[in-house]
């Protein structure tokens, strides 16, 4: 094959050196500049990959496999292509990137981590001091609260919504589990006038993220173990801030320093405390929520 293109980056290469801009100069006059840099650069990556760890047939056809095996076991209650890249730590990456600027600021702006496959947008809305607990009697029940601030001006902030979900004591989250009932261990609150929310949940266990797939074969291969460590997830909003999607970690976990997805944060550990004379809970977590302003300059 000719080309007038330079050769590509590896030009000590025992492989044709014009190849992979021959591919990237194939890119049309009407592609976007920013698909024409992102997939360029997603091109020049995977034909150097294949080229430094010379992948055979073999070895690409697995790995087509496997993406095709994701697929087929995805569907509105499971994310399987996600579930891969948040093993190869993929989504915890790109978490930190989106919120770097955030992250590079002194000030204490309540830090994120990863979505994650098992949110849903129709959580209900409840009450505060309501409970999202239901048919499960083999947890610790937690009193959860706190108070949401303006990071800028440290005032509380009203009718912020706080989406919380969590695992049950089974490892399983109530899409993944026939046993629990619709919506089980998620709600919806808002932050009263003085910034305030409150709710009973399960003090949270840790678990294995589904491991009868590709994720799961990628671990194995890679000799891990598929735990999480104990967290509750939420996502903060409120009109005039930056939403804060984030998890929050039990102290005392076993897999804090290695969660098989990387979303671990010092920050964003906590204290299940214990707790007497709360007739419904007997732990407690007051997590205070600092929300940044979209025009804040903190
Ligand atoms: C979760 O925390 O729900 C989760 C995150 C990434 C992969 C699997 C599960
Ligand atoms: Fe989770």
């Amino acid at each position: 094959m000719s080309t007038s293109n330079p050769p590509s980056v590896i030009s000590d290469s025992r492989f044709d050196p014009s190849f992979t801009s021959h591919v990237i100069a194939a890119t049309g006059p009407n592609a976007s500049p920013r698909a024409r840099k992102v997939i360029g650069s997603l091109i020049q990556h995977m034909h150097d990959f294949a080229r430094e760890n010379e992948i055979t047939i073999a070895e690409w056809m697995g790995a087509v496999d496997m993406m095709n095996w994701a697929g087929r076991m995805s569907d509105e209650k499971r994310n399987e292509g996600q579930l891969v890249c948040d093993v190869l730590g993929l989504e915890s990456l790109i978490d930190e990137i989106t919120f770097k600027l955030a992250a590079e600021t002194s000030s204490p702006a309540t830090a994120s981590a990863i979505l994650g496959p098992f949110f849903r947008h129709d959580a209900p809305e409840l009450p505060n001091e309501s409970s999202i607990v239901h048919g499960v009697d083999d947890g610790e029940i937690t009193y959860m609260h706190g108070i949401v601030r303006d990071l800028k001006t440290q005032k509380p902030v009203e009718g912020a919504t706080i989406d919380v979900w969590q695992a049950s004591t089974n490892g399983l989250y109530e899409q993944q589990d026939e046993g629990q009932v619709e919506h089980n261990l998620r709600g919806k609150f808002r932050s009263d006038r003085d910034g305030r929310y409150a709710f009973y949940c399960l003090r949270p266990t840790s678990y294995p993220v589904p491991n009868d797939g590709p994720a799961g074969k990628l671990l194995e291969i890679l000799d891990r173990h598929p735990y999480r460590p104990a967290h509750i997830h939420l996502i903060v909003q409120r009109e005039g801030y930056k939403p804060v999607t984030t998890q929050i970690f039990d102290s005392e976990d076993q897999y804090l320093e290695n969660d098989s997805v990387f979303a671990v944060k010092d920050s964003l550990v906590v204290e299940f405390k214990k707790i007497e004379g709360n007739e419904k809970a007997v732990r407690e977590l007051e997590y205070p929520i600092h929300l940044r302003p979209v025009d804040g300059k903190v």
